[in-house]
């Protein structure tokens, strides 16, 4: 498998001159990006404003591409600038006067989509926060005891950005179900690095991007709705593009069927077509083959930390972890800095650690570079 992958490290450029290590940040630029981008520029210079003719099929193709990847059906996936605007069209479908109004999410939840519900408070919303015991990981009996007959929706992490851990999806859409309560999904730590099927979900909502796992840089982010429920959602941030017929320009609001009915208004169409590479490469390297190589590099970089004597913030078990290991000690922020000063990228996150992950073009001798310079860094610190 080794050879197979590593194949691909000529299609990114950045390789050549850094050491890669934040994919669950950033993915690399795919060398083919270029080429996407050019196809789009290409249209919209050769045919001004009958561009469109191109650009609106290709909008559905590329979320019927990200469908595919996410085992949804064609249709049921809608494209936007971010996940947070997406999640704010969902939330606005949702509350309504007199009805139930709370929501529940974690203190390791990503806090953009938190500020949302935040926000929705003014409209009533009651946002409950479930506290993690240690500052990683979610127990499945919190959830449990935060579930009830008022309980609107859960807002569920599957991969928690703060340390990598794999929430139950399953389990936690099934107990929500029971309760009656909407489920919403945010994948955007694992679609492209962990292999999941949001059909075998119980789940109403799933929340993604293409700049982290994808390679398909910022702007190009996508929600599935499943088919069941999408008909019955009226999203209050609603617009032309989520219009059954945008061009009729009729007065009056008639949603269109599906997911698209959350399109809003006019789509970013440079980030879809930028963001086309590496969506198509991960699609060809396969989800599964990622996974494998990402929880062995993970495991070296675990062995690694633990003979320094360095914290582990993420799971050990790497069926709990997403593709990041996060590692944590007094001065890991300076050192953080020190490792990007020497090319090796990695990021760091206040309360939580280093964070490194390896991808399908992570070479294993990487991870070996990158411990071999903490272990310079915090023997210079205790020095
Ligand atoms: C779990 C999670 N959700 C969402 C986002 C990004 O949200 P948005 O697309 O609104 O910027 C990130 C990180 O960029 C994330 O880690």
């Amino acid at each position: 498998m080794e050879d197979v992958l590593l194949r691909w490290r000529g299609e990114f450029p950045i390789l050549e001159r850094t050491t890669y290590l934040v994919s669950h940040s950033m993915g690399a630029m795919p060398r083919s990006a270029r080429a996407w981008v050019q196809r789009y520029l290409d249209a919209w210079e050769e045919a001004g404003v009958t561009a469109w003719e191109r650009w609106e099929p290709y909008l559905r193709e590329h979320a019927d591409r990200i469908a595919q990847l996410i085992g949804a059906p064609p249709g049921s996936v809608v494209m936007h600038q971010n996940v947070t605007t997406l999640f704010g069209a969902v939330l606005s479908a949702l509350v309504r006067p007199g009805r139930r109004r709370k929501v529940v999410a974690t203190d390791l939840n990503f806090p953009s989509l938190l500020y949302t519900l935040r926000a929705h408070e003014a409209l009533g919303v009651q946002l409950q926060l479930i506290r993690s015991p240690d500052g990683a990981t979610i127990p499945l009996e919190a959830w449990e005891h935060a579930l009830d007959a008022q309980t609107l929706a859960v807002l569920v992490d599957h991969g928690i950005f703060r340390s990598g851990f794999l929430q139950d999806v399953g389990a936690i859409g099934e107990m929500a179900r029971r309760h009656g309560a909407w489920v919403v999904v945010d994948a955007y730590q694992t679609a492209g690095c962990v292999p999941f099927d949001v059909r075998d979900w119980p789940v109403d909502v799933v929340l993604g991007g293409s700049h982290k796992w994808l390679c398909g840089g910022p702007g190009a982010s996508w929600m599935y709705v499943a088919p069941e429920q999408a008909d019955r959602l009226e999203p209050l941030l609603a617009g032309w593009f989520g219009h059954r017929e945008p061009f009729a320009f009729d007065l009056e609001l008639s949603y269109a069927a599906g997911a698209m009915r959350f399109a809003t208004g006019t789509p970013g169409m440079p980030a879809l077509f930028a963001a086309r590479a590496g969506l198509e490469v991960v699609l060809e390297v396969g989800v599964r083959a990622i996974r494998e190589w990402s929880q062995a590099l993970g495991q070296q970089m675990v062995d690694h930390a633990d003979s320094l004597g360095l914290e582990v913030r993420s799971p050990r078990n790497p069926e709990r972890r997403t593709g990041m290991v996060v590692v944590d000690f007094p001065g890991a922020e300076e050192a953080a800095r020190e490792l990007g000063a020497r090319g090796i990228l990695v990021d760091y996150r206040p309360g939580a650690g280093i964070r490194m992950s390896a991808h399908f073009y992570t070479h294993p001798q990487e991870v070996q570079a990158a411990f071999e310079a903490l272990a310079d860094l915090t023997r210079r610190a205790r020095r």
